[in-house]
Parts: structure tokens; sequence; C-alpha cells
């Protein structure tokens, strides 16, 4: 399976347009050593051909851009993306759906959740509809009780790639219904299992509060591409630019006890990967102590137009 990062920073990119925390002058004055990160998306492909979408970013255009294989150029309008798979209904994750409306109808993948959010506090499904049907809705069944199959499924198209959808701990966004309320299919994290190699990819951009099962399948996986949103939990704050901590968001940060670090240290098998990275956060810095941390941890951090092969 070939895994391409389409963006790999948090809501609001890096830089972010009204920011100038230290990372995001620094990024425009050229005072530190980083480089620019477009909102969090990935595609995944077993024949490099047909693609699947893993969210669709407010930076999409600029994304296709940069990465040839998504406008094939086979007919007068044409595209590489077979089918879009959305893990919440945030507007980093699903604004990009708008841009694409010329492209209708488009099969999108989602829990009815996600559905509900993006057919209600904001109406992406209703909205779309007057674009050549819109949105084909595939539903990602979601079982509390039985993580392993309840979510698993093929994607038409999409040769010898299998997907398992589990649910997540992480918070809907403030236009949800369901904001302070959490319900199973706010948010969800994918295994990609290819048939062929029968490796797996596990992908958790939002990734708040990592239940024993899902650490487990995390240990089994082949490559991690994990909440690489935070370093602090009170990051916000630190960096002067909001009060919301790490958990109000339904992020895990990186440091702490009980922090994603010290959760990836005990597992063998996987690659590990960072992605979804906020603007505050000190690993950006490619010289920082906290990139170095990383380093000697093996963690690595995402970037755009990073390929991944499995
Ligand atoms: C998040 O990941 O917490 C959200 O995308 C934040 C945002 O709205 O940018
Ligand atoms: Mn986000
Ligand atoms: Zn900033």
């Amino acid at each position: 399976m070939y895994i391409h990062v389409l963006g790999s920073a948090a809501g609001g990119g890096f830089p972010q347009w009204n920011c100038n925390c230290a990372n995001c002058a620094g990024l425009r004055n050229g005072s530190i050593s980083a480089q620019a990160r477009t909102q969090s998306s990935i595609a995944i492909s077993s024949d490099g051909e047909n693609w699947v979408l893993f969210n669709t970013s407010p930076d999409i255009r600029a994304q296709l851009a940069a990465f040839p294989p998504l406008q094939p150029a086979r007919n007068l309008r044409d595209t590489g993306i077979t089918a879009i798979i959305l893990m919440d209904s945030q507007i980093d994750h699903t604004t990009g759906m708008l841009m694409l409306r010329e492209g209708c109808p488009h099969n999108v993948y989602c829990s009815d959740m996600v559905l509900e959010d993006l057919s209600t506090g904001f109406p992406l499904f209703e909205m779309l509809k007057h674009w050549n049907g819109g949105l084909n809705h595939h539903p990602i069944q979601l079982n509390k009780d039985d993580y392993s199959e309840a979510g698993s499924f093929s994607i038409p198209g999409i040769d010898k790639l299998r997907f398992h959808a589990v649910p997540i701990k992480s918070k809907a966004p403030p236009y949800s219904p369901h904001r302070h309320d959490s319900h199973v299919g706010d948010t969800i994290a994918m295994c990609i299992e290819d048939e062929v190699s029968g490796k797996t990819l596990f992908y958790a951009p939002g990734l708040g509060d990592p239940e024993p099962h899902i650490i487990a399948l995390m240990e089994e996986a082949d490559c991690l591409l994990v909440d690489g949103t935070f370093w602090r939990e009170d990051e916000m704050a630190f960096s002067g630019v909001g009060t919301k901590l790490a958990a109000d968001m339904g992020h895990l940060p990186q440091s702490g006890d009980a922090g994603m670090i010290s959760l990836l240290r005990d597992m063998q098998k996987p690659r590990k990967v960072l992605i979804h990275i906020n603007n505050t956060n000190p690993i950006l810095v490619e010289d920082s102590s906290e990139r170095a941390k990383l380093d000697q941890e093996g963690i690595e951090v995402a970037f755009d137009g990073m390929d991944i092969e499995l």
C-alpha cells in the first residue's frame, strides 16, 4: 500500500494565517529551522492510480496540485480520488469537500455521527445536494462492543485493501449537537490492511484517550500515523494563544507520564509517525530539544509530501 501525506498540520496549518506565536512568526521571518505544513489529510492506494482520501482539508486545492497521481488526466474532467473517508466532522477534515463540488457525486464513507454533524451543525451533505447529486454516503457501521468486525469494509475500485474502523475517544466539533455529550463514532481510527503484503497502517489524527483495546491494535500495526497535535497539555495557554487544554480538544499530548511518547515507547513492532501537528508545537522546530527527544525515542514527524510504503 502506498501512503501519501497530503497535509501534516492540525487545524489552522503552519503558519496559521493570523498567528504570531514563536513558531508561526519564526517560520515567516526565517529565524527557525522548520517547514510549512498544510492541514491534515492523507491518501492511500494499492495500485498508485485509485486513491482513498482520508479527510478533505481546506488546503485541498494546493494538496492536489502538489501530488500529480491525484490528477491522472485520463478524461476531460478527471480525478484519482475514488472514495473519501472522514475520520470526524471537524472543519480541518471536512471543509475541502466544498472545493470538490465540481466533481460530485463523491463516495463518502463516515459514521452516522459524522453524517449527523455534516447534515445539521455544518450541513455539507445538504448543501452539496445541489451539485450533481452531491455526496453518496456509505455508512461506517460501528459497534462499541465489537471493535474487530463491526467497522470492517472494502471499497469498490480499491483492490486488496481492507478497511477497519474503530470508534475512539476524542471530541466532536463545537457545532456538533453532541460536543459535550460524546457519542460512539464522533471520531474514528482506521486500520488499513494490505491483503497482499499483510501489512497494516493504524491512522488516528485525533486520539484523545487511547483505551486498552486501541493500544492493543496499535501494538499490532506495522505503521502508526497518530495524533501529534500538542507537546504539552497546556500548550495553548503556554504559547499565549488560547485557554483550552489538549484534553478539552480531544488530543493526547506527547510529553508527560501518560503522554504519547510513553505510550509508544513499549511498542516494538510499529514504525511511529506523528501527524496533525499544531502550529504551537515545538517539535516543528527541527533543532529543538523536543524534536531531539522524539528522535531518541524513534518517533518521526510527518511532513507534507511524505511517502510511506507498506
Ligand atoms: C481539532 O483537531 O481539535 C480541531 O480540528 C480544531 C480546529 O477546529 O481547528
Ligand atoms: Mn483537527
Ligand atoms: Zn502559531
